[in-house]
Parts: C-alpha cells; structure tokens; sequence
C-alpha cells in the first residue's frame, strides 16, 4: 500500500527527467530476461513435468515483454536522436538451485505482485497524461502478470501442502530478498564511499607525489646521481 502511494507520488518525476523513461523501459526489459533465464532452468530441473510446463508457458511470457519493453525503449531513443540498444545481456541468480523450489515460487510470486503493483500505477499515470500508447503496453503485460501472480500462488499452495505453509514460505522469500537487497545496497556504499575517500586523501598525497617527481631532478644538479 505504502510502496503504491510512494510509486503514484513518484511518477511524475521518474517518467520525465530526459532519456529517464527510455533508460527505464530497458532495466525493465533486462529483469524480464532475467525471469526468462531464471525459469528456463526451473522447467529443466523441476521433478515434474506440469510445472515444467507452467514454467515454460511462463517464460514465454516474460520473452514477449523483454521485447515490449526493449522496443519501447528504443522508440524513445529514436524519438532523442539516440542509438537503438541491443537485446539485454541479462545474467541469472540460478535461484531455483540456490533456494529450492518452494523458496523459488515463492521469490516468484513475490516479484509479479510487486509487478503487478508498479504496472497498474505506471498505467494508471499514463492513462491519465492521454499517453494512451505508452498506458496500453503496460496494460498489456499487466494482464500476464496477474495471471502469474495467481498460478505461482496455487504451485505454492500446492508444494507446501497448505496456505498457512504457503504464507509461511512467502515470509522467508520476503527475508532473503530484504538481506540479499541489503548486501547489495551495503556493497554499492562501500564502492561510491572508497571513491570519496580516494577523492578525498588525493589532494593531501599530491604534494608528496610531486616532490617524488621533482627529487631526481634536483639530485642530478647538486650532483647525487650515481651517473
Ligand atoms: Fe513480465
Ligand atoms: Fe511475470
């Protein structure tokens, strides 16, 4: 609820600071591959054959918004004079493996509600501008969302025996994904702090560094060099 009003609130200045919805289309398009990559394993590895199927059925889907997205994309970069990008080099979490079925579907559902939550506000605020293009295609991929929303559900349900099981498991997925979320915030700190503290020291090491430069130079006049 809160995360909705935050993105309702939000969507005015995250869909036009310049070349930001362009750039937004294409993460959005990089996670869908992501998805697709990630499911692809899960319809090989998963002991059964129907939930293959669902996976792949599901995969499907997310190809087909890679490439909603990445055209959209790449239409407003014309729009900007810019270059058309490539196809996302997205990479995989090999989740399935990692977490197990259960915490997979799981980490799953969790994504296409979030999905579902960021799309509907997204198409919302495009309706509402008359951008009726820009509101249909998230429209579009909405409607598969939401029946991934649902299915990924139900396997849930289904592979943890009971809903009170089932709510369970959505709790642990909720865990690992705020740890995993803070290991990756805390690494992007150190990197964006350690280039501050670089900047920082730099001046203090510069004059040290040019007396370093300037030493042979003044040997060689009062006549240290070895040469
Ligand atoms: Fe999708
Ligand atoms: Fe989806």
């Amino acid at each position: 609820m809160l995360r909705s009003l935050l993105t309702d609130i939000l969507n005015p200045l995250v869909w036009n600071l310049p070349g930001n919805a362009a750039a937004k289309f294409y993460r959005f398009s990089f996670t869908e591959y992501s998805s697709v990559l990630d499911l692809t394993l899960a319809a090989r590895l998963t002991p059964s054959n129907d939930r293959a199927s669902q996976y792949l059925r599901h995969l499907q889907d997310e190809l087909k918004h890679t490439h909603i997205f990445l055209n959209r994309c790449n239409k407003l970069r014309k729009e900007r004079g810019r270059k058309p990008r490539s196809a996302p080099d997205a990479d995989y979490e090999n989740l399935f493996e990692r977490l197990g079925e259960e915490q997979f579907l799981a980490f799953v559902h969790l994504g296409e509600k979030r999905g579902c939550m960021q799309f509907t506000s997204y198409a919302r605020y495009f309706s509402k501008k008359g951008d009726t293009q820009t509101s249909s295609i998230f429209t579009t991929v909405l409607a598969d969302e939401t029946q991934h929303m649902a299915y990924t559900h139900d396997l849930l349900v289904e592979l943890c025996g009971s809903r009170q099981k089932a709510k369970i498991a959505l709790l642990k997925a909720q865990a690992w994904e705020a740890r995993r979320s803070w290991m990756r915030n805390g690494k992007a700190l150190t990197s964006k702090l350690f280039f501050v503290i670089v900047l920082s020291v730099y001046p203090l090491l510069l004059p040290y560094k040019l007396l370093q430069i300037a030493r042979p130079a003044a040997q060689k006049e009062s006549g240290w060099s070895s040469l």
